[in-house]
């Protein structure tokens, strides 16, 4: 190794899961620990920002669907900058990094500045979510693929294969679908999809202020009306009816 290269920092993309610290891997946390520098999301759970030693550096860089953002350009700039004076880095994302996390944008700009990285893969949000429903992403017999879609991209409302998603037994897990309940509901119907789909909202998933939202395609832009917290739409599943016990069975193991 060069001595330039030893000059240089390092940088590690962390999932910090959908927010319950139970969610947070052994890597995830070890990485946390040795961080000099946490440049954070604004989803990441409190209890895991806790565990940043006081010594590290810590930046929120907000980001949140259309409202206030920090820059991806600003937050490219701020994670070369400090892995460039030598700092070790933690970039800590919710859920999985590489879900909806903007992540090949951040490991450009590393690459171009030669900076090296690795990532510490996180729970993405639909696993916790369909866990805390009782379900299976995916079942025989019902559906052989997940699809994972986001409701909104860089153009506004995202379109998708709605003719495929709108088939009998198709399960997809929906990210920031709250602002665009009403055009996927649309959208859906208008492919032909049953009004009676099975949709299950789940607010706040893993978090002491979890919600769940049991409703159906016909009714889902009313089950995200009012919802603060960030949300995932999971289509074409229902709560398992023993879903409803899950909150006293973690109560009496915790
Ligand atoms: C920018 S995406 C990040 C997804 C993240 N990388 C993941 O793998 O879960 C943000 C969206 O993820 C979903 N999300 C993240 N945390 C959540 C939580 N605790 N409960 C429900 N949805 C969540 C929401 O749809 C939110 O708008």
């Amino acid at each position: 190794m060069t001595d330039a290269r030893k000059a240089l920092g390092q940088v590690v993309f962390v999932g910090a899961g959908p927010g319950s610290i139970d969610h947070l891997t052994m890597g995830a946390c070890r990485a946390l620990t040795q961080a000099e520098v946490v440049i954070h999301d604004r989803l990441v759970g409190p209890e895991i920002l806790e565990l940043i030693p006081p010594s590290a550096t810590r930046i929120e860089a907000g980001k949140e669907g259309f409202g206030p953002s920090t820059p991806q350009s600003a937050i490219n700039g701020m994670i070369v900058g400090h892995a460039g004076a030598g700092k070790r880095v933690v970039r800590l994302k919710s859920g999985d990094s590489g879900i909806f996390g903007r992540l090949d944008e951040e490991i450009e700009a590393l690459d171009e500045a030669g900076i090296p990285w690795r990532i510490v893969p996180g729970l993405t949000t639909a696993a916790a979510a369909a866990a805390t429903i009782g379900q299976s992403l995916t079942k025989r017999g019902r559906n052989a693929a997940l699809r994972i879609v986001t409701g909104h991209d860089m153009a506004g409302f995202a379109e998708q294969d709605w003719r495929g998603l709108a088939r009998a037994g198709e399960v997809a897990a929906i990210y920031m679908g709250k602002k665009s309940a009403r055009f996927i509901q649309g959208r859906l119907m208008m492919h032909g999809a049953s009004p009676e789909t099975p949709v299950t909202v789940v607010e706040n998933a893993s978090r002491a202020d979890e919600r769940i939202v049991a409703a159906t395609l016909v009714t889902l832009a009313d089950a995200v009306a009012g919802l603060t917290g960030p949300a995932i739409v999971l289509y074409g599943l229902a709560p398992r009816r023993a879903a409803a016990a899950l909150p006293l069975l973690k109560e009496a193991t915790a």
